[in-house]
This record gives structure tokens, sequence and C-alpha cells, in this order.
């Protein structure tokens, strides 16, 4: 006789009747089921999260950032309108890729600044040659010509509105700034004091204030195009191959008018620097990603917050990453001036002469600001747009890769013996490019600067490579 046991439907256990564990049993199945429908409702949910992160709530918008690298927060970015070149713009543009105008004849604005380079040095050399015979070094690597198109005029201290309504000379802005604390430099965090230290001016030094003042510099610095006057200027504006051109946008007499001549060349060279949209491109990796049209990899959104961490990298306190309240896309600069104290290049022709300092603000290629002592060692917080595509770095070139740059931000204070070099009884020369009674000047507040010696380094060595990861999302021509 077979068993009655066999008769029961193999799911349910042997037995006369039900046991009190069916009745579990059932319970589990329901709440698999539960289970299995909430788990696939969250797949679903993670999908569309995936495909539209703009669309979720604020509050997981950094979970659904982790999980996909997208910005769960794009937004449109206000970039300049793509026009056709004035007439004023295409006169430029010749007039910035014209070697004729050089004493060698060899060199024009491009050589140094590389359309194909981001308009910064097209090779790794801390300082580029020029003069007569392209054999002069000069004393501060080219910095990138893009992205200067919101750059502000040269000026100190708060009250940057009363620059317009009467002329007042440095001194009297310093005086009027003294009072004021210097605003700490904090990643994400608006200054509570107005900024004391200098802001905007072009040049690593501020000594020029619009792209018209400045494009005569170099072709007259006798180590770059090094032409000996104005006259020899005019002299070759007079020669050149699009002579007709001017004489259409200016009149015929501008022939007999050599300052105006110049001034005109050097306005239109403004003019294409400032119109040319390859001057501003907007196409990085970040870019995009700002829009909601790329997504960061781990690295590169790891390296984002990083940067932006104020008691960690804190680059953003002076590289600002954020979009302005009014949707302009970020420029990486504050444009102020800081000391950071970077180390001397010896291998600097300039630098030969152990006298000699490049004090930026204070001097001595800028004469104006010679007494304000306060500014010595302070040089213009650069652009980090196309960073990753540059092989010099800081004002005197002293560094040639991304991570000897992040070593210097990270052990400066740390391990200073990793970055200057050792006295004869075994000290490290810190700030051995300023002398000494400005060390003062420069920067020990904002982090990573705020660390002691032997204190553990802000960043790791992971960390170190996530902020070079993001550094190299800020390179334009990227196809999403
Ligand atoms: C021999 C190389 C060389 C040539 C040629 C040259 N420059 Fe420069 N340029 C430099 C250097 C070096 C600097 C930084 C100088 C300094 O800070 O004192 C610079 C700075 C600039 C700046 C300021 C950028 C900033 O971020 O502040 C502008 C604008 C500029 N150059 C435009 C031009 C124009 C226009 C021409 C042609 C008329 C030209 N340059 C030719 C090397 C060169
Ligand atoms: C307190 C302001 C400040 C902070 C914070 C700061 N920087 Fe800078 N940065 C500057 C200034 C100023 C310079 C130019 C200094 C010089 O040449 O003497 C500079 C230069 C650079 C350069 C060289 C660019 C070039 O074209 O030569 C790089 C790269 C750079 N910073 C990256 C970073 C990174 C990455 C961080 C965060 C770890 C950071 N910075 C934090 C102010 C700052």
């Amino acid at each position: 006789m077979s068993s009655p046991k066999s008769a029961l439907p193999p799911s349910l256990p042997a037995g006369d009747a039900p046991r009190p564990g069916g009745a579990k049993r059932h319970l589990l199945r329901v709440l698999g089921w539960t289970v299995a429908v909430i788990a696939a409702g969250c797949v679903a949910f993670v999908a569309y999260a995936a495909i539209y992160p703009e669309r979720m709530p604020l509050a997981i918008g950094a979970i659904v950032e982790d999980f996909t690298g997208a910005n769960p927060q794009p937004i449109v970015l206000h970039v300049p309108p793509s026009q056709p070149l004035s007439a004023v713009a295409l006169l430029g543009k010749q007039i910035f890729n014209d070697p004729s105008l050089s004493a060698s004849g060899k060199q024009s604005c491009a050589s140094c600044h590389s359309p194909d380079h981001a308009y910064g040095p097209p090779n790794d050399l801390s300082v580029q040659l020029g003069g007569p015979h392209m054999t002069d070094a000069g004393y501060r690597p080219p910095p990138s010509l893009a992205y200067l198109y919101r750059q502000a005029p040269f000026s100190i201290g708060p009250d940057q509105n009363d620059m317009d309504a009467a002329p007042v000379t440095l001194d009297q802005l310093a005086t009027a700034a003294s009072g004021t604390q210097r605003a700490a430099k904090t990643a994400g965090v608006a200054p509570a004091a107005p900024a004391l230290v200098p802001q905007g001016g072009l040049f690593w030094d501020g000594r020029a204030s619009t792209l018209q003042d400045q494009a005569i510099g170099p072709m007259l610095n006798p180590v770059e195009m090094a032409n000996k006057s104005t006259d020899e200027v005019v002299h070759k504006l007079l020669n050149a191959k699009y002579l007709d051109q001017f004489k259409q946008l200016f009149g015929d007499r501008i022939m007999q008018q050599p300052d105006l001549l110049v001034d005109e060349a050097m306005f239109a060279v403004g003019r294409y620097e400032f119109e040319d949209p390859s001057f501003h491109r907007f196409t990085s990796k970040y870019d995009y990603w700002l829009q909601g049209k790329a997504r960061l990899t781990q690295a590169e959104l790891h390296g984002l917050r990083l940067f932006n961490d104020p008691d960690k990298a804190n680059c953003a306190g002076c590289h600002l990453s954020k979009p302005t309240a009014d949707h302009l896309p970020p420029l990486f600069t504050d444009t102020q001036y800081e000391a950071l104290g970077v180390p001397r290049n010896r291998d600097l022709p300039v630098n030969k002469d152990p006298k000699f300092y490049d004090m930026g603000v204070c001097g001595p290629f800028r004469t104006d600001a010679a007494s304000l002592t306060q500014y010595c060692g302070m040089f213009l917080t650069p652009t980090l747009r196309n960073v990753a595509t540059r092989h010099a770095f800081f004002h005197n070139g002293v560094y040639h890769d991304l991570k000897q740059v992040m070593d210097f931000y990270n052990l400066r204070n740390t391990s200073p013996e990793k970055i200057y070099p050792l006295d004869a009884a075994g000290k490290p020369q810190k700030y051995d490019d300023l002398p000494e009674k400005y060390h003062a000047n420069i920067d020990v507040a904002d982090a990573p600067f705020d660390r002691k010696l032997g204190d553990k380094p802000a960043m790791n060595d992971d960390e170190v490579k996530d902020i070079i990861a993001f550094m190299n999302t800020l390179t334009d021509g990227y196809k999403p």
C-alpha cells in the first residue's frame, strides 16, 4: 500500500494536514514576490535615473551622480554667440599670424600662442626663445590666450566700482584696501570679506589692462618680437600684405598717422582674440557634463569632488569650477593674485643672477606697484582650462607635468625637502624664489597650504591621480 504521504502535492510538506510551517512558507513566498517586484521597480527606476538623471529630485542627485557619472543638475550655459568675425577682427587675425612683424622675420604671436595648443606654447620649454636671431630666452612661460574674454582691468581692493569715477593711483587703492582682511579662499564659499588682493589685468603680473594695450608689448619686447621702436612696427605694417585692408577700414589717411596705425593694429588684434570662437570654445568634457551631455568616469568625478572640497584640495577656492549665477561657464580662475612660493627655476637664464627675483605684481617687469611690497611674490591665478595640454607650469615654468604641480600643492608644507633644494646643512630652502623679507606674503591659510610640517598631506596618491584625471576633462574638443 502506498503511503498517503505520496498523494500529497510535492510542494506541500508530508503529513495529514498543512503544518504551521506551511503558512510561514506561504508568507515567505509572498514576501519573495514583493521583494522581486520592488527590485524590478528599483531596476526600472535606476535605469530611468541613468537615462534622465536631470529628472531626479535633488536629494537623490548625488546617488545618481555616483552611479552614472552624469550631472544631476544640468544647466544651459551662456557661451558667447558664434558670429562671423568683423572686418577689424579679420585684419587682427592676419596681424596675429604675421611673422614679418618681428625683428627675426620668423616669429608671430601664434609662434608662442599656438592655435593648436589652446593658444599656449607649442613645446615644453620653460620659456620661449625670441629676439632678433631667435636666440634670446624669455622670462616667463606664455599663458594660454584662451578664455580672456571676461578678464576685467587690473584693480586692487574691494571697491572696484570707484575705478571709473576718478583716476586713482595704485597706492591710493592699496591704502584703501589695507584695512580689509584678506579674504579666505574656500572652495564653494563666497568670501566673507571683500578681497584685499589685486585682481584682473593681463600678463602674470597684471601690467596690461586690455587686449589692445597688451598687444604692443610683445612687438617691442627685446626677447620676443624685438622691434626697437614703434616706428619699426609702423614700417613693417606699412609693408604688410594686408595694408589695403587697413586703408579700406580706416581710410587712406591712416598711412600718414603712424600712432593711429599702430593703435588700430593693436585694436584689431584685441578684437580677433575677443571675437574668434576658437579663443573660447567651451567644448571640454566638463562643459558637456555641466550641460548634462557627457558623463564623468568614477576617477574624474572623484577628482572633481576633491577639487571642490574646501578641506582637501580646495582648488576651486581660487580656480572657480561652478557656473556663475547668470549661467556663465566657469573659467577656473577667480582672476586674483596670490603668492604660492613656487620654487625657483634655476634653468632660466634670467635666474643666473642670484640677486634677480621675479616678484610679480611688485616688479621688476611691472614698475607701477614697486612700493606695494605686500604684493611681492603675487601672480595671476591662471585658468585651468586646457591645462593638460601645457608642458610648462607656473610663472617661471619650473614644472613640466601635472603630477609635479600636484606634489607642490600637496607637499609644500608637509615635506618641503621634496619641493625645495637643500642648503649645505641639509635644510630645505623654502620659498627660494622670493627674498626672505616677503615670505609673509605667501599663502599659508588656504587648504591645501594650511597643513603643517610633518602633517599628513591633504591628498593621497590616488586622490592626486583623480584630480589630474579631472583636470584632463578641461581640454577643449571633446566629442560627447
Ligand atoms: C616669444 C614668445 C611670445 C610672442 C611672440 C608673443 N607672446 Fe604673448 N606672451 C608671451 C609671454 C611670455 C607672456 C607672459 C608675459 C608676462 O606675464 O610678463 C605673454 C602674455 C600674453 C598675453 C596675456 C595673457 C594673460 O593671460 O594674461 C596676451 C594677451 C598676449 N601675450 C598676446 C600676444 C600677442 C597679441 C602677440 C603678438 C603681437 C604675442 N602675445 C606674442 C610670449 C609671447
Ligand atoms: C590660493 C589660491 C589657489 C589655490 C587654492 C590653488 N591654486 Fe592653482 N594657482 C594659483 C596661482 C596664483 C597660480 C599661479 C602661481 C604662480 O605661477 O606663481 C596657480 C597655478 C596653477 C597651475 C599652473 C597653471 C599654468 O598655466 O601654469 C595649476 C595646474 C594649478 N594651479 C592647479 C591647482 C590645483 C589642482 C589646485 C588644488 C590642489 C590648486 N591649483 C589650488 C592659485 C591657487
